[in-house]
């Protein structure tokens, strides 16, 4: 078969595959048919459990059957605004009255360990989290171990890894569409390494099929690398893959914010939204921006039910993969161990910086080590003064 007979080959199954109800459609042909819907609590419904609540809501096969929110106010309004009436304080109130299928645990980062754990030994077939999922390794290490241990999936969350392009564009460069992988680079690795780089590292880590081996790295401004939050630490350097693959790490934007991964003749951009593909080069001998012909995505549908935006699919997808890895065991599209993962890559690096760019293997040793996400992330905006008003958890308003 010639190159782009190969090359249109692969995109046209990759469609049908869609089409058919392929893992591309993530159980669009099955939701339909289901006749017993998934029962899913939300624990923690502030700003960002209310977008996730926004897509079970919507979704055919699932159903909004508890909510535990500390909050006393917005309990009460989010109760009224999803139509739930079990509601609870914390997640072990919850779980003492009901033990939902999946559980989506939005809580600030501080008290997802607790949660997950409790989630999972309550007996739920699937529990989610969001990013951070926690400081301390070894409270990560614990929740992914766990989960294993009970056979719980345990999905991420919100992330770019999960969007249906950045899954194709993965799927490209895995099945050889474009090449043998050459190098590379992820620009803007700085401001929060662990809070927001964790988007960078989860695309790395798909797109290049390889786990982050080694890190050298430089850290800047020296009042960031003193402390033991992400706040403002910029991070340069460069990472060695487990597949051999080098990795330059630029801090600012280059200003490109993303991840690129080149072959022998393309290039796979992700900065921020679909992947853009680059492939052969224009009459200036620069590189040609191709178009990349992504497949529909079956649940694009879901944003303008569930009253989202756009670029909010990730959130869809990252749910509906959660579900299809319940409902049939396949891969997840951003798990909890990759959050895992992003959170030792981001600690590596702050190590690697404060031991004057010494080159820093991983599994990292010492499973005590830390690294806190901003305050916000980190306890949620009652406690950090950025307040949700009652008025906007009822829906009736966008801050
Ligand atoms: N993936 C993304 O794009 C993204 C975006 C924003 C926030 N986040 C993450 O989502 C998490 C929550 O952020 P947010 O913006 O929704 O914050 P928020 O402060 O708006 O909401 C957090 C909610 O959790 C409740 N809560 C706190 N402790 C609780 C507990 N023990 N049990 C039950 N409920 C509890 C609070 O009352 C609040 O309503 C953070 O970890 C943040 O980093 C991720």
């Amino acid at each position: 078969m010639s190159l782009m007979n190969r090359r249109s080959f692969i995109a046209g199954t990759l469609s049908a595959a869609a089409a058919a109800g392929g893992a591309g459609d993530l159980g669009a042909q099955s939701a339909s048919a289901q006749k017993d819907k998934y029962r899913v609590a939300i624990i923690g419904c502030g700003r960002m459990g209310q977008y996730y609540a926004d897509v079970y809501k919507a979704l055919p096969d699932t159903e909004i059957v508890a909510i535990a929110e500390w909050n006393d106010e917005r309990r009460k309004v989010v109760g009224e605004r999803y139509g739930v009436k079990a509601l609870f304080k914390d997640v072990n109130a919850l779980l003492k009255e009901v033990v939902p299928d999946l559980a989506a645990v939005i809580t600030p980062s501080k008290f997802m360990k607790d949660a997950v754990i409790a989630c999972a030994q309550a007996g739920v077939k699937g529990v989610s989290t969001d990013k951070p999922m926690a400081a301390k390794l070894s409270d990560a290490d614990e929740m992914v171990d766990v989960c294993v241990k009970r056979k719980v999936v345990f999905a991420g969350g919100n992330l770019q890894r999960a969007l249906p392009t950045v899954q194709e564009a993965a799927r490209r460069l895995r099945t050889g569409v474009y090449g043998k992988l050459a190098g590379a680079a992820v620009h803007g690795f700085g401001g929060e390494i662990s809070g927001g780089g964790c988007q960078h590292i989860s695309v790395l880590r798909l797109l290049t099929r390889a786990e982050v081996a080694e890190v050298v790295a430089w850290g800047s401004p020296p009042e960031a690398l003193a402390k033991d939050t992400d706040e403002g630490l910029i991070i340069n350097g460069r990472f060695r893959m487990t597949s051999g693959l080098e990795c330059q790490v630029f801090g600012t934007p280059t200003p490109a914010r993303g991840v690129d991964v080149w072959t022998e003749r393309a290039l796979v951009r992700w900065d921020w939204g679909a992947p853009t593909i680059f492939e052969g080069t224009d009459a200036k001998g620069a590189r040609k921006q191709i178009d990349a012909k992504y497949p529909p995505f079956a649940w694009s549908h879901i944003i303008e039910k569930a009253g989202l935006r756009p670029e909010d699919i990730y959130l869809v997808a990252s749910i509906r993969s959660f579900i299809e890895a319940v409902r049939t065991g396949s891969e997840l599209w951003i798990s909890g161990a990759d959050l895992r993962q992003a959170l030792e890559v981001a600690i590596a690096c702050r190590l690697s910086a404060q031991l004057g760019n010494l080159p820093v293997r991983l599994p990292l040793k010492d499973r005590s080590l830390v690294l806190f996400p901003r305050p916000y992330r980190w306890v949620g905006g009652d406690v950090t003064g950025r307040v949700q008003s009652a008025e906007e958890a009822a829906g009736r308003k966008k801050e």
